[in-house]
């Protein structure tokens, strides 16, 4: 494809996904003096994004039985979002310290936070660190990541197209495409087992020309709470490594998942151990709750040092015009908290209680519907792992829920366990039960 014809479809997506174009097809909407008075007039209004969507009309819903079940923040049992102590911690220590100042960090952000980050992820005993061969950069927390990760493919990589797991995270077919890549998918998760399609998976990267950029989410993806095993991560490596792809992991819930820190990381590092390349978007939103302060990184593993230090130069040029440089506070509280051992092991227990708190809300849920006896088999509940069941309840069961449980998910049956609290599953029980009994 030429590069006008690129921009003109870029230009469409973009118009599309902004709600521009309208059902009849014109593409571009009537001149601003057919509108009234603002030269704004026509603006066609977009609709809500489909996640963030779901609180809007949960706010709206006067019930005081109301259950919010759509958003990806973790709730404590009382159902209120929470603040880490290891961050309220990190924040008096930044606060009183009166050699703090307030100016711009560089384009790619806090080193301290960079090789920490990387650290992270990667391990301590990183050969790839060692060898000076990653390159991180501080950005805009998962999403801004993943952006910053897919400008820099679309410019430098001579593949543009990236494979991205069906289903996924909704935002990563707009990331993608409109950093400049063009999404395909790969097929993952089989609705009969409701669990992983390994074959269906593998199947469709073999047949992904060489070269293609491939997503993978580290772990407990989102939506399905599906991930591969030890030995199917092995099998995807060394298909993804045999055919030259190139792996681009997506991680946004390091510890959230099993409450370690080194076992979410355990498919990363399967690939960064055999001295190939890839990419990570980490986020520290879920695992250190700092959803607000847009924080996280993009790490890319090169095959030496003198490419890395090239990669992270282009990597300026991209985020110079975008945002110019990071924000410092959510940085420099990550940062605090993992260069101290005191705070970095406190961190590791609340991610813990966290995550177990998530897993006992799944036992939960499990024996609330085994109790009542609803029809079907509700195993991949306690099967799946990390923020989301995906419950397998069809779009007019969610209606329904919604309709009459006050219960607010999407429409896909995905439903957030970190919403819920001991108090809430015989609610929502009651309404799964109600779906699948009375809603086919
Ligand atoms: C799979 C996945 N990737 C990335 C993100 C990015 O989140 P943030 O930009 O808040 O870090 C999310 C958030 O829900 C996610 O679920």
């Amino acid at each position: 494809m030429n590069s006008s014809s690129a921009d003109r479809r870029l230009y469409m997506l973009s118009r599309h996904l902004a709600g521009t174009i309208s059902n009849e097809g014109s593409g571009i909407s009537s001149s601003p003096t057919s509108a009234g008075n603002s030269v704004f007039g026509n603006v066609v209004r977009a609709p809500e994004d489909p996640i963030l969507g779901v609180t809007v009309a949960y706010n709206k819903d006067p019930s005081p039985v109301k259950l919010n079940l759509g958003v990806g923040a973790y709730r404590t049992e009382e159902g209120k979002p929470l603040v880490l102590n290891v961050v309220r911690k990190a924040e008096h220590l930044l606060v009183n310290d009166r050699s703090r100042i307030k100016e711009y960090l560089p384009i790619v952000g806090l080193a301290d936070f960079n090789k920490l980050s990387a650290k992270l992820i990667l391990g301590s005993d990183s050969p790839a660190i060692q060898g000076n061969r990653v390159t991180t950069v501080q950005c805009l927390s998962g999403t801004g990541s993943l952006r910053v990760g897919a400008e820099f493919l679309a410019k430098h990589y001579y593949q543009r197209t990236i494979y991205i797991p069906n289903p996924t995270w909704g935002n990563h077919t707009k990331i993608f495409t409109l950093g400049g890549l063009t999404v395909k998918t790969y097929r993952y998760y089989d609705p009969v087992t409701r669990g992983l399609n390994i074959q269906g998976l593998l199947e469709d990267l073999n047949s992904a020309p060489s070269g293609s950029i491939v997503l993978l989410h580290a772990c407990a993806h989102n939506p399905t709470g599906v991930d591969p095993t030890f030995d199917q991560w092995g099998q995807i490596r060394q298909l993804i490594r045999s055919k030259n792809l190139l792996p681009f992991f997506d991680s946004a819930y390091q510890g959230f998942a099993s409450g370690n820190l080194d076992k979410d990381a355990e498919s990363v590092r399967m690939f960064v151990s055999d001295g190939g390349e890839c990419f990570i978007a980490q986020s520290y939103a879920k695992n250190m709750g700092l959803y607000g302060e847009r924080v996280g990184a993009l790490s890319i593993v090169c095959r030496n040092a003198d490419v890395a230090s090239r990669v992270e130069s282009q990597l300026k040029l991209v985020i110079r015009p975008m945002y110019s440089s990071p924000p410092i506070h959510g940085a420099s509280i990550v940062a605090t908290i993992l260069k101290d051992r005191n705070l970095y092991n406190e961190w590791t227990l609340e991610l813990k209680a966290m995550a177990d708190r998530i897993i006992t809300m799944r036992k939960q849920l499990f024996d609330a519907l085994s109790a009542r006896g609803t029809p079907g088999n509700w195993t991949h509940i306690i099967k799946q792992i990390g923020m989301f069941t995906f419950t397998g309840l069809n779009t007019k069961q969610v209606a329904f829920m919604t309709k009459e449980f006050h219960i607010y998910m999407t429409s896909d049956g995905r439903i957030s366990m970190a919403g819920l609290s001991s108090r809430t599953v015989p609610h929502l029980a009651d309404a799964i039960h109600a779906a699948v009994t009375t809603v086919g």
